[in-house]
């Protein structure tokens, strides 16, 4: 099962204010993959996330979701279609888990419909699904980094929408926990068919999930593809200015990124 959702970049700028952060570029996202988007610090992947969902308007060009510009498009209209989780979010005061999780169904109500039972069955699998429903009852602002995590992911799911995007979604997460949520992802783009966008910081596990992966670096595309074609040791030096081995990954066969700092390193740094 696949959506057919295109979602497409066109020459695109976008900053703040006068200043652009990213500066005409084009991108596809391919439909029913999962598309990992890496980058150094501050290169804009979030504000390109931000403004795929429309939070922030382009200063030139357009992003066009099945040929409509989601700038024109009500922010309701879209958000049936499309999810984002932003990377900082901010929870409601005193908020609890069931309340919020239950906020992603909200661009599914009508001025007048009311909740509905199969509201209740999606917070339900999303509670399930991101092993939080044990947390439902208490107040978001209590809960650890990595709980509160959980949490906005299984606000996400309740959305059900045929594309999410999903800005730096394992921030805070242990490590099984990020293998928990990434593999969770990979099941919904299975399953449902979800077009999955994610800004990782992790290269190897961006490598590993991945369809595609695309290298942002100087405001703009350095390359996108394959993993397998775009990690590469020069990708490295080029988007983190960071030499690097870049072996096989045993487990999965993906590319696997070894940084060669100035300490601990002991075979000959050919590169
Ligand atoms: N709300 C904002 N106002 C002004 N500048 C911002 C704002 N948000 C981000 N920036 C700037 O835009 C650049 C890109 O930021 P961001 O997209 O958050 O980077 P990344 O997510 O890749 O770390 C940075 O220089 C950052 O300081
Ligand atoms: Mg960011």
């Amino acid at each position: 099962m696949t959506t057919e959702h295109t979602l497409a970049i066109e020459n695109l700028t976008v900053g703040y204010g006068d200043r652009s952060v990213i500066e005409h570029l084009d991108l596809r996202i391919p439909p029913g993959r999962v598309t990992a988007i890496v980058g150094a610090n501050a290169c804009g992947k979030s504000t390109l996330l931000r403004s795929m969902s429309r939070l922030l308007a382009p200063q030139a060009g357009r992003v066009v979701l099945d040929g409509k510009e989601v700038h024109r498009m009500p922010a309701k209209e879209l958000a049936r279609t499309m999810g984002l989780l932003p990377q900082s979010p901010i929870a409601p005061e005193g908020i609890t888990v069931a309340d919020l999780v239950g906020r992603g169904r909200h661009p599914h109500h009508g001025i007048m419909s009311r909740w509905s039972k199969d509201d209740d069955l999606a917070v339900a699998e999303a509670l399930e699904a991101t092993h939080t429903a044990e947390l439902a009852e208490r107040a978001v602002d209590e809960l650890s980094g990595g709980q509160r995590q959980r949490v906005w992911i299984a606000m996400a799911l309740a959305q059900h929408t045929d594309l999410l995007l999903l800005d730096e979604p394992t921030t805070f997460l242990d490590v099984s926990h990020q293998i928990e949520v990434l593999d969770l992802l990979t099941d919904l783009n299975a399953t449902r068919g979800t077009t999955i966008v994610m800004v990782l910081h992790d290269l190897n596990l961006a490598a590993r999930y991945a369809d595609q992966l695309i290298a942002l670096a100087d405001g703009g595309l350095h390359a996108a593809g394959d993993p397998a074609e775009v990690l590469t040791a020069d990708c490295v030096r080029a988007v983190f200015g960071l030499e690097s081995q870049v072996i096989p990954d045993p487990v999965s066969g993906k590319p696997l990124m070894l940084p060669i700092g100035r300490h601990h390193v002991t075979v000959p740094v050919t590169a």
